[in-house]
């Protein structure tokens, strides 16, 4: 049974439905990507599905119930965490209270210590800055401070909104690497990227969609090699002969 079933999920705004009839599933240990061009819905989709938008039809079942009527915070309590698009870290707080933010939900203060250490450990950058407000953080710090600070809500999916966009070609290689690293250590992922070259090389299944329907949906290396789909679906955003994708950051442990 999968981990995540989204079926049929639509959603108006205002007049519009800028989600149609989507249905997709995540398995329990998998990477799913989902990719879109511009306004194609794959932010609203993320967001019906960490219950910040509600569906006008259709189901979100997790881990075998379904969530309908639960609330982001019960959603997160269940291990659903959204790193959304545009990374929304709060810039006046301090690297250390974005992280705490992060575990706002949990009671195991030492347990909370524990990971924010190994956050640390994994993040040299941001344990430097620990004490600093969160704007002195480049782009890609705080992308990984958004991360980081998802992490420290211990999901069991992390769904994260075009991580990858504004960073530099070198950062963005660090960040899949950190994706792949997490999936493996048990992490289940839902992905929204335009960069689909770099998206399809780490996920197990892809969904494309298209003014909020799913237009082809399969086995990713499928895709990037039909030259058609490619064309048709993906546009030009595809760098995968940018370089490979390795986990670089191998020292954090349990996170
Ligand atoms: N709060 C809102 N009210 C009205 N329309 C909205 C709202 N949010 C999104 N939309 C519309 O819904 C459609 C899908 O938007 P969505 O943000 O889900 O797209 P997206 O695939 O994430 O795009 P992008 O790649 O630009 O982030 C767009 O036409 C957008 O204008
Ligand atoms: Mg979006």
């Amino acid at each position: 049974m999968a981990l995540l079933e989204v079926e049929g999920a639509s959603v108006d705004y205002g007049r519009g439905r800028v989600l149609d009839d989507v249905s997709l599933s995540v398995g329990e240990g998998e990477i799913v990507t989902v990719l879109g061009a511009n306004g194609a819905g794959k932010t609203t989709l993320l967001r019906a599905i960490a219950g910040a938008t509600r569906l006008a039809a259709g189901r979100v079942t997790y881990d075998g119930a379904p969530l309908d009527g639960l609330s982001i915070g019960e959603r997160l309590a269940r291990g659903i965490v959204l790193v959304p698009e545009g990374r929304r870290i709060l810039i006046s707080l301090t690297i250390e209270e974005n992280l705490l933010v992060g575990a706002h939900q949990r009671r195991d203060t030492a347990a909370v210590r524990k990971d924010i250490a190994a956050i640390y450990e994994r993040f040299p950058n941001l344990a430097q800055r620990r004490h600093m407000a969160a704007w002195c953080l480049s782009g890609g710090e705080q992308q990984m401070l958004a991360i980081g600070r998802a992490i420290v809500a211990r999901p069991r999916l992390m769904m994260l909104d075009e991580p990858s966009l504004g960073l530099s070609p070198l950062f963005v290689n660090t960040l899949f690497g950190l994706i792949v690293e997490l999936n493996r250590g048990g992490l289940t992922v839902l992905l929204v990227e335009q960069n689909a070259g770099k998206a399809l090389a780490i996920a197990h299944h892809a969904t494309v969609i298209e003014l909020g329907r799913v237009v082809v949906a399969g086995d990713p290396r499928a895709l990037q090699a039909d030259p058609r789909l490619r064309e048709a679906y993906l546009g030009q955003g595809d760098d995968a002969a940018a370089g490979p994708i390795e986990p670089i950051l191998q020292r954090g442990t349990g996170v």
